[in-house]
């Protein structure tokens, strides 16, 4: 199993009990200092510091990947180049979840589409800095449509109660 953007390791966690075993992978060193930490003593975990858009040094051949609060992050302009990246990594036949929020999950401050077409949003951090963080939310026909010629089994549903949105589906 090949997890992008772990993260704190949260869902590793969760995952690894029942995965043979899991590949984590963030951008973040400190991140995945704080994963490492989570899942210290379990043995099928392996963490990787790499960039989703490349996967630079993730093997290929992997049966299943996934990615929870990843997607809305993406750029529109970089989700095909993105999904190529990935599905590189992946055998025919693996499968592939990627979960995500559905705009009413929270109060979202100065939410509003930028001149590329994605949502951002503004973020604060403890030290008071204010940032812009894109935040899209995809909808069902432009996950086919990205997805259209390279994976089947498409399915994708909203969780209202849970805020979430969850897209699963089979590479060709
Ligand atoms: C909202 S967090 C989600 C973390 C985790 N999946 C979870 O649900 O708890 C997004 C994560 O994406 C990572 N990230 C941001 N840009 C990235 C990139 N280009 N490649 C890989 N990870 C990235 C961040 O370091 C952060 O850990």
């Amino acid at each position: 199993m090949l997890e992008i953007a772990c993260g704190t390791g949260y869902w590793t966690k969760v995952i690894a009990e029942t995965a043979n075993s899991v590949l984590a992978t963030d951008i973040s060193p400190e991140m995945i200092e704080i994963a490492r930490e989570r899942l210290s003593g379990i043995q099928n975990v392996k963490f990787l510091m790499t960039d989703a858009y490349s996967l630079d040094g993730v093997p290929e051949g992997f049966t299943a990947a996934f990615a929870i609060w990843w997607w809305s992050h993406i750029p529109k302009s970089c989700l095909p180049g993105f999904l190529s990246v990935l599905h590189s990594k992946l055998q025919s036949g693996a499968f592939v979840l990627f979960v995500d929020q559905i705009p009413s999950a929270y109060e979202a401050k100065g939410r509003h589409k930028n001149e590329a077409g994605d949502f951002v949003e503004e973020r604060t951090l403890p030290d008071r800095k204010k940032y812009e963080i894109v935040k899209n939310f995809p909808t069902e026909k432009e996950a086919f449509d990205l997805l259209k010629d390279s994976a089947k089994d498409i399915v994708y549903r909203e969780y209202l109660e849970e805020h979430a949105w969850n897209l699963n589906y089979t590479i060709i």
